[in-house]
């Protein structure tokens, strides 16, 4: 293992590398989310990730985008009569604490054992806003996972998925099934992700790609046919919204990616593109 993998020693460190972006945006005068945990669950590691691996630091603007935009897809999912939010691979997130919940909506984050018992050190002893669960579980894991989403449809009457930084890390057939597995249950109405175009995708395999592919963190999923591809698994695309159109819009985007915009229509095969976008049940 290099020096540089040796940073990012499994996917889960993937979680503080982002945090430490969500400390960075909260320090800021003018922050797109003000995330209070996200210095301390970040910790040394994240700071180191972000600040070795080639190319880590480039696209924070990128990383902050993701988060903010996924923020109201999630509280207008509320609004709209949620009373379950599944966090998948929720990481080092820290909306149940931060965001503005009703104090009796369900919280459900999943993710492997590492990294929910490290967050439960850090953020034990404080209070979230509405009932949170936390669950140490690896999605990969079909069986597990078709029968913790059997258990979670049983108990809720409208859920909301959100499934932030995760898909890439997976390839087109383990999403699929994933994709297969949340439309089964009645009750899983929405599903938020965010997903890259395969220009992008072969952009981010030539840079930090390399080094996360030695911690077995390659990144693999970019569907050619962009969020159309969920439609034959039972989800239509309601809502997509560009990572750099956002960051633009805040006067955010790095000035040498700004010849990016506007976004084609369409397919964005080449085009190096990454978004977040709403899904909801056929
Ligand atoms: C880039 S982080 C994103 C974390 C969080 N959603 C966020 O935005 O801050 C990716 C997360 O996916 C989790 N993850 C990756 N593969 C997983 C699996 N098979 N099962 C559960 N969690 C997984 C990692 O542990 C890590 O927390």
């Amino acid at each position: 293992m290099t020096e540089l993998s040796a940073t990012v020693r499994s996917v889960a460190d993937t979680a503080r590398w982002v945090a430490y972006f969500r400390a960075r945006e909260t320090q800021r005068p003018d922050p797109l989310f003000r995330d209070p945990y996200a210095a301390r669950l970040a910790g040394e590691q994240g700071f180191r990730i972000a600040n070795t691996l080639p190319a880590a630091n480039k696209h924070e603007w990128a990383w902050v985008a993701r988060t903010y935009l996924f923020d109201p897809f999630i509280s207008r999912a509320i609004q709209d009569g949620a009373d379950l939010v599944v966090n998948l691979a929720a990481g080092l997130d820290a909306r149940p604490y931060r965001m503005n919940l009703p104090a009796t909506l369900q919280w459900v984050e999943v993710d492997l054992p590492d990294i929910v018992s490290y967050k439960e050190e850090i953020l034990g002893n404080e209070e979230p806003r509405c009932q949170l669960k936390r669950l140490s579980l690896d999605l990969s894991e079909v069986a597990c996972r078709r029968e913790l989403f059997a258990q979670l449809n049983a108990r809720s009457t409208k859920i909301v998925v959100a499934s932030e930084g995760l898909l890439i890390y997976f390839t087109a057939e383990e999403v699929a099934s994933l994709a297969k597995d949340l439309a089964a249950g009645e009750h899983f109405q929405s599903w938020i992700i965010d997903l890259a175009s395969p220009g992008q995708l072969r952009l981010m395999q030539r840079t930090t790609g390399k080094q996360l592919s030695e911690a077995d963190a390659a990144f693999k999923f970019a569907p050619p046919e962009g969020p159309k591809f969920f439609a034959r698994y039972g989800w239509e695309s309601k809502d997509v919204q560009g990572l750099l159109k956002t960051a633009a819009r805040f006067k955010r985007a790095p000035a040498e990616t700004l010849s990016l915009l506007p976004e084609p229509k369409g397919d964005f095969g080449n085009y190096p593109w990454t978004g977040v976008c709403l899904l909801e049940k056929r």
